[in-house]
């Protein structure tokens, strides 16, 4: 057995072991961003944080702005799903106010708007959220900010963008995703049942 032909024979097999299995190709991770300076604080959440940002409890005025949905799945690097993982967004009302102390913005705060909440992705994988279409505010283009936690542990911190928006080529931190990566933070919104949704997966 110890012979040249089964030596090589031996170590060919075991280099196919160490191959990836068919239909699992990598995924390339979705790009990491800055968290920014404006991650609500727990003391300044309201007490909704649910995945629905346009209602809040007890609040008879739903949120201004453009509503939609944002959904998708959170996948590993073999594309396979992740159950159980919380995903947080926040992101600043139509007036470009955030849930934080540190924004010092003229306009009022829309009370309407829950502006910070998070989903459980689902046995396939699956969040959804319904949100407002965001906007820009002072030197930045319209995004969404996106944390995902699994088992209580910071995986991703990122922001999702708007195709094309004319804001997109001035914004230092969107310039910053390497053009061919920056698909992976793209929401593009479809109208689907009568409002706007977009589909985007997140790869940890
Ligand atoms: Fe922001």
């Amino acid at each position: 057995m110890n012979d040249p032909v089964n030596r090589r024979r031996r170590r060919v097999l075991c280099g196919i072991a160490a191959l990836p299995v068919a239909g699992l190709a990598a995924t390339e991770p979705t790009p990491s961003a800055s968290e920014g300076p404006f991650y609500p604080p727990a003391g300044m959440r309201l007490d909704d944080i649910d995945s629905d940002l346009v209602k809040v409890a007890d609040q008879v005025e739903q949120a201004g702005g453009e509503i939609v949905t944002l959904a998708g799945r959170v996948l590993d690097s073999r594309a396979e799903p992740i159950a159980g993982a919380r995903i947080e967004i926040w992101q600043c009302d139509v007036n470009g106010r955030y849930l934080h102390h540190g924004d010092q913005g003229g306009a009022a705060r829309d009370g309407g708007f829950q502006g910070y909440g998070h989903d459980i992705s689902k046995a396939d994988g699956a969040f959804a959220f319904r949100t407002i279409k965001p906007v820009p505010y002072a030197g930045r283009t319209p995004h969404i900010h996106v944390k995902v936690l699994i088992e209580n542990r910071e995986r991703l911190t990122t922001q999702f963008y708007l195709p094309d928006h004319p804001g997109n080529a001035r914004d230092w931190l969107y310039r910053r995703i390497a053009a061919h990566r920056r698909e992976r933070v793209t929401m593009r919104f479809e109208t689907t049942a009568g409002w706007p949704q977009a589909k985007l997966d997140i790869v940890v």
